[in-house]
């Protein structure tokens, strides 16, 4: 059994984190990334069409005893769609997973357990750990900070060092190599 980290990011925290959990826990980081340049109008216009797109990314490069680490933001209260392409390309595989995002503010409808239980429907298998980091907690609280501080908010080196050991902890501090 090997540990893949597996992320996708709009604008790059989530990758940097990913990057950094990569590293810290001795795992293959492997990005998603989308052959058509993406802007946040074609985020919208998904949102409304329930699109999925095209990504680089086949599935091949999981195994079913693999451990694998998911990062990705939330868009409207949802996974963002390229990953949620990348999970419907997966959904015959048996494998163990978790799922970790920075994001400002998950707003499923239906709280976390919902968002858990639809992983588990799309990929057969209950995640092990769903952890949600939120931008508020990484920016001093007084005074609080504005919707665009939260929007524009970009990950620092600082902010991985202080995230990375709990995030690790949280997620069970031991994966196969
Ligand atoms: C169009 C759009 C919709 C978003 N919707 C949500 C949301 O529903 N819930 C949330 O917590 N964050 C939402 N965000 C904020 C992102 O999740 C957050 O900025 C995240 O840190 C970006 O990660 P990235 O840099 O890896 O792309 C949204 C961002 C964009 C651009």
């Amino acid at each position: 059994m090997k540990t893949k980290v597996i992320s996708y990011s709009f604008t790059g925290n989530n990758d940097a984190l990913a990057a950094g959990f990569a590293r810290e826990v001795g795992a293959e980081h492997i990005r998603i990334t989308e052959p058509k340049k993406r802007t946040a109008g074609k985020i919208l216009k998904e949102n409304i069409f329930k699109k999925d797109p095209k990504i680089n990314l086949s599935g091949d490069e999981i195994s079913e005893d693999d451990f694998i680490v998911f990062f990705s933001p939330f868009w409207f209260g949802k996974v963002a769609s390229p990953l949620r392409s990348y999970l419907k390309q997966l959904s015959g595989k048996a494998f163990k997973y978790g799922f970790i995002s920075l994001c400002v503010g998950f707003e499923h409808p239906d709280g976390l357990d919902q968002f858990k239980t639809e992983l588990g429907a799309m990929l057969r298998r209950e995640p092990e750990f769903v952890i949600i980091k939120k931008v508020a907690d990484l920016l001093p609280s007084d005074p609080p900070p504005t919707q665009t501080m939260l929007n524009d908010f970009r990950v620092s080196p600082e902010d991985l060092e202080s995230l990375l050991p709990s995030l690790i902890e949280g997620a069970g501090g031991k994966f196969p190599r």
